[in-house]
């Protein structure tokens, strides 16, 4: 530490003390596969003091269901992620072979910084029932749920239970897009891996907030927004520094990014403060059968919305008021304890101290 540095308590916003929930409290499920923004996404709900982060539940998508829990798990013990129940769920899509993105996250889902060994376990219950156990246990119109990842977990856990529609607050997810695909030139990869899924969950009747690539190429972590994370200065803002760059030479080869579209932490801003986004209510199909549109998000533009129409588009961001919100949660964060990580140029410095031949006297 030098000199100018203040120590980790005397500033609140870096003292961890725990949230206390209030009136403004949003409750949320993450269901996610991390996944580099799955990533942000949950160290955003975890350092976000308006966010009560009820549990994490993990789904096949950027990489198989051990890789993605796995790195699920990595993660809250970078954050200090300390009683929130981590469920795996599906392993596999509806009714469809599975797909994984290794060309965007790698051959580990969360290709970049090397990850430590998980602190904890996993709940023993299927992602399904926490989700449906997780609901029903709250008071109806309270619980929202945040799937940054194919549908699978959600639509399964409508079937199972199909009592939590009603008692959901909202859906605000991660996918689709209304004007523009990146898995095929109309469909977006959480929706196309499984539209099955992704077609019960939008025809289920509860409102449903579809944060989708026309908002999330909006978020992307420009060389400003990585000098600002860096000087944040702490190990958990190291490791997003080393995210974002492998996601951002990802991006760069597969489909020609100049900085990376961080998508999934958008999903999760929106519930914290809804005024950095602009939504639009417009019907939203799903396209299960198409020859050269399966999985496309079908937005009906044509006038006003219909009285009755439940689902949503998030169309514009405010670039500054999101990241600002994801510096600050980091910044809230600050330094964690056990995090079993450390960045790559420390782990480096270290590597080449141990193999440094001593030379004999
Ligand atoms: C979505 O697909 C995944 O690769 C990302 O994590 C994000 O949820 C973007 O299309
Ligand atoms: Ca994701």
């Amino acid at each position: 530490m030098t000199g100018c540095e203040r120590p980790a308590d005397a500033d609140p916003r870096r003292s961890g003390a725990p949230k206390v929930p209030d009136a403004t409290t949003q409750k949320i499920i993450l269901d996610c596969d991390p996944g580099h923004d799955d990533a942000v996404a949950i160290l955003l709900a975890h350092g976000n003091p308006t966010i009560e982060l009820l549990a994490v539940t993990t789904v096949v998508g950027n990489q198989t269901l051990p890789k993605v829990t796995r790195n699920a798990l990595a993660v809250a013990r970078i954050a200090g992620i300390t009683g929130v129940p981590f469920a795996a769920g599906a392993d596999r899509p509806l009714l469809r072979e599975i797909e994984v993105a290794p060309e965007i996250h790698g051959e580990s889902g969360l290709d970049g910084p090397m990850l430590p060994e998980p602190s904890f376990g996993l709940d023993e219950r299927h992602a399904v029932d926490l989700i449906i156990d997780t609901v029903m246990a709250h008071e109806a119109g309270t619980v929202t749920i945040v799937p940054t990842a194919g549908l699978t977990n959600i639509a399964l856990a409508v079937r199972k239970e199909p009592r939590i529609v009603e008692r959901v607050k909202q859906v605000v997810l991660m996918g689709g897009g209304v004007h523009v695909g990146n898995w095929s030139p109309v469909a977006e990869f959480n929706i196309v891996i499984d539209p099955e899924a992704a077609d019960i969950v939008f025809r289920a009747g509860w409102d449903v907030v579809m944060v989708g690539l026309d908002l999330t190429h909006q978020a992307l972590a420009t060389p400003e927004v990585a000098a600002r994370i860096a000087a944040v200065g702490t190990g958990p803002a190291a490791f997003v520094g080393e995210l974002l760059e492998f996601f951002g030479k990802a991006y760069e080869d597969a489909q020609g990014f100049d900085a990376p579209p961080v998508h999934d932490p958008c999903a999760v801003a929106y519930v914290i403060d809804p005024t950095i986004v602009r939504a639009v209510r417009m019907p939203i199909a799903i396209e299960t059968t198409g020859t050269h549109t399966l999985g496309m998000t079908v937005a009906d533009l044509r006038g006003p919305a219909p009285e009755d129409c439940r689902t949503s588009a998030a169309m514009e961001l405010d670039h500054g008021r999101f990241w600002d919100l994801v510096v600050d949660a980091l910044e809230r964060i600050g330094e964690t304890p056990d995090t079993g990580w450390s960045p790559r140029a420390a782990a480096r410095a270290v590597e080449s101290a141990d193999t440094t031949v001593t030379p004999e006297a």
